[in-house]
């Protein structure tokens, strides 16, 4: 395939960006956009050009690092998948390409197509997690029973991956979808019920902090999640919220 690819350059947070025009050839279906991506580098690095920076890492679908707007969509065309898993049978010979960086205030771009997500760390520490006592009488976590129901939506809950692709489809650029699965993942299960109020105001609380919108229920970022996270997250985290506010 021959391809057109206009790619987001951008030398730091200061300077301001544009789009640049890159032919490609040689694309095959099987390749994955990643793949596809590291040719046209090799390309510029042989032509003594900079290549162009890109986040990546397990390149499996895990980690949530390869986060990119393909053709206005967060993870490109294809459902359910992320950037790295995104193969080029996708596209067509002589389509163009748009790649730009996720846009979004609280994820500010650092270089090129790479942003600063550091924002979704800063509302996990502010509660996205269990304190545990591991002084050495720690509980086996199975002898407490949890219903096959609660144990499936909270595993459902935490394969959220943090890529930030609900933010970048909202137009908002919410963060309501990643920061109630967060909350989730430990609202359904015993062990998360014990620290539940503060969690949730706390996280809240920082989400709203970071800049990120409100939610406006388009639900926009349940459709680009490639981890299929539902809207009934943000259902649950609302009412959490609430009953959180109410005890004070
Ligand atoms: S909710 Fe989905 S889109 Fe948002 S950060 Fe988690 S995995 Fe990515
Ligand atoms: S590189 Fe890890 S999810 Fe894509």
């Amino acid at each position: 395939m021959k391809l057109t690819l206009k790619i987001w350059r951008q030398k730091n947070s200061q300077t301001k960006g544009e789009l640049k025009t890159y032919p490609i050839d040689g694309v095959e279906g099987d390749m994955s956009f990643l793949e596809m991506l590291d040719v046209l580098n090799e390309g510029l690095i042989n032509k003594g050009e900079e290549p162009v920076v890109f986040d990546h890492d397990c390149r499996e679908g895990i980690c949530g690092s390869c986060s990119l707007q393909i053709n206005g969509e967060p993870h490109g065309p294809d459902r359910l998948v992320t950037t790295c898993q995104l193969h080029m049978r996708m596209f067509n010979d002589g389509d163009t390409i748009v790649i730009e960086p996720f846009r979004a205030k609280a994820f500010p771009v650092i270089k090129d197509l790479v942003v600063d997500r550091s924002s979704f760390d800063r509302i996990q520490q502010a509660g996205g997690y269990i304190s545990v006592n591991t002084s050495g009488n720690t509980i086996d976590a199975n002898t407490i029973p949890v219903n096959k129901h609660d144990a499936d939506e909270s595993f459902n809950a935490a394969t959220c991956i943090g890529c930030g692709a609900c933010v970048a489809a909202c137009k908002n650029a919410s963060a309501m979808l990643f920061t109630s699965a967060k909350v989730s993942q430990f609202a359904l299960l015993p062990q998360g019920r014990i620290e539940a109020t503060e969690r949730v105001l706390n996280m809240v609380a920082q989400m709203d902090k970071e800049g990120f919108g409100n939610c406006s229920n388009t639900g926009a970022c349940e459709i680009e999640c490639p981890k299929g996270i539902s809207l009934e997250n943000i259902a649950r985290m609302n009412r959490e919220y609430l009953g959180a506010s109410l005890k004070g």
